[in-house]
């Protein structure tokens, strides 16, 4: 018999990585049911060297001093789409793999063709397609307007025959859309499948390391929100965007979730159009929705995810509830908090919601992370329990604490500028963000330590 000998395999699990010798129905490390997948080890060892920054089959490593290390130079190229460069930390890393998540037809797969057509010439580049033929992709650039000569495809999904093509042709940006169909010739299982998916994105890593070359993986959402395949991506990339949007509403945001290269956190605003992504340069007031008059449950505020701060509105629904277990639904917050903000409430602000399903929503689909949404969170609670509009043109944020103290968040200054900029009237802050005068151009600034003085001022 001449064929190859089978490939020495492991099983790991898709949700948090863990690796076991034989097939287990649970993983003992996460407590994910059915989620272990066969992959193969040689390949995955290799996927570690690459991690811990040596390569497999490179020379023994040595201890050395990191001042007899010479800080290796990034080398980084602006794309010149400035949306992407802000979240990519100031432009693309040579030898970066850029995981790009999101729902099917966000506009990923536009997104990474506007990029190859905004380096154009300066570097050599790529398009690798699993998901359309080469005839819908040229269709697209051309309805883009992109420059049809120095954009490069290839339809392909064997990763083995990716990185020859690579190897042999020497882009210096690689796009793969999607790693989901790529799959590699030393496993059996099925494309898209934990463990091609894994292995795949290990080889086109190992790839990217040892050429400097820049790749871009696109990888699809799952329904519960994580990029379809193992979540040991995550941990293999150097970045993860994701690029979200709600349905019905052009405006996109690209949000780096991962980012050995730069700020996690930072925002970049597009809008789709029928000539594909525009940038949105100044994205401030586009997460306020446009209401023809005062709105019960509707609270704004002002976050700073990543590096400039955009006015955002939170609205909630405070209604009697049916169940014994009344509905705490937090969108784009966090789920765990709301539950805690609202025990704040009660303890701290008089106002009992036990019996009651309250929903809070960030307007525009986007996520707010940082605690600085709390205080607005609470004051759209009480607004829509009260069924009473909060005064005009108030914009609020500040942590608030299980003692029901309202807590400064980091750049308050700025915040507040960019409020009064956008013809705010009156703010509701912690203590500590408020500026020594009361009045910030034509906007009140109102100074609260605890959560009854926020609610009083904002009623
Ligand atoms: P696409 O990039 O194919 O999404 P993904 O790769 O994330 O699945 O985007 C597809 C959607 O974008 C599709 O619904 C059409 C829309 N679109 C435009 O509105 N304008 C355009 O110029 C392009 C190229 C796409
Ligand atoms: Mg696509």
């Amino acid at each position: 018999m001449s064929r190859m000998a089978k490939p020495r395999t492991a099983y790991v699990c898709g949700q948090c990585g863990a690796e076991y010798a034989k097939w287990q129905d649970q993983c003992e490390a996460c407590g994910a049911w059915n989620a272990l997948a066969e992959v193969v080890v040689e390949a995955a060892r290799a996927a570690a060297g690459v991690r811990r920054g040596g390569y497999a089959g490179a020379a023994p490593a040595r201890i050395v001093a990191l001042a007899d290390v010479a800080a290796e130079a990034q080398t980084r190229t602006r794309i010149g789409i400035d949306e992407l460069d802000r979240v990519l930390g100031g432009g693309l890393v040579a030898g970066s793999v850029v995981l790009v998540g999101g729902d099917p037809g966000i506009g990923k797969s536009t997104l990474l063709l506007q990029t190859l057509g905004a380096l154009g010439a300066r570097l050599r580049t790529l398009y690798v397609s699993g998901e359309e033929s080469l005839a819908q992709i040229a269709a697209r650039a051309q309805r883009l307007g992109l420059p049809l000569a120095q954009l490069r495809c290839l339809a392909e999904t064997c990763v083995e025959r990716i990185v020859e093509n690579a190897q042999k042709d020497t882009p210096q940006v690689l796009v793969v859309d999607s790693i989901q169909t790529v799959w590699t010739e030393l496993l059996t299982a099925a494309p898209g499948s934990v463990s091609q998916v894994r292995e795949s994105a290990a080889r086109l890593v190992r790839h990217a390391k040892e050429t400097a070359t820049s790749i871009f993986l696109v990888g699809h959402v799952t329904k519960e929100g994580g990029i379809a395949g193992p979540r040991v991506l995550e941990h293999m990339v150097d970045a993860v965007l994701y690029f979200e949007g709600e349905s019905g509403s052009r405006f996109r945001v690209l949000r780096a979730f991962k980012n050995r290269f730069g700020a996690v956190n930072e925002l970049g605003v597009f809008a789709m159009t029928e000539h594909g992504l525009r940038e949105v340069p100044n994205p401030s007031a586009i997460f306020l929705s446009a209401h023809a008059g005062p709105t019960s449950g509707s609270a704004v505020m002002v976050t700073r995810e990543g590096t400039r701060p955009l006015l955002v509105e939170v609205q909630a629904l405070v209604d009697q509830s049916p169940l014994a277990n009344p509905r705490r639904v937090a969108l784009g917050l966090e789920q765990n908090r709301l539950a805690m903000l609202l025990a704040v409430l009660h303890r701290h602000g008089g106002l009992a919601v036990y019996d009651q399903d309250v929903f809070v929503n960030v307007v525009g689909g986007i996520r707010v992370q940082e605690t600085a949404a709390d205080l607005p969170v609470l004051l759209a609670v009480l607004s829509s329990f009260r069924d009473r509009p909060l005064p005009e043109k108030l914009v609020a944020f500040g942590e608030v604490g299980l003692s029901g103290e309202i807590r400064p968040v980091p750049h308050g200054e700025e915040r507040l500028k960019e409020a009064a900029t956008h013809g705010f009237r009156k703010a509701i802050v912690a203590k500590g963000n408020a500026p020594k005068k009361a009045k910030m151009g034509e906007m009140e600034i109102v100074a609260v330590q605890r959560l009854a003085e926020a609610l009083e001022a904002a009623g």
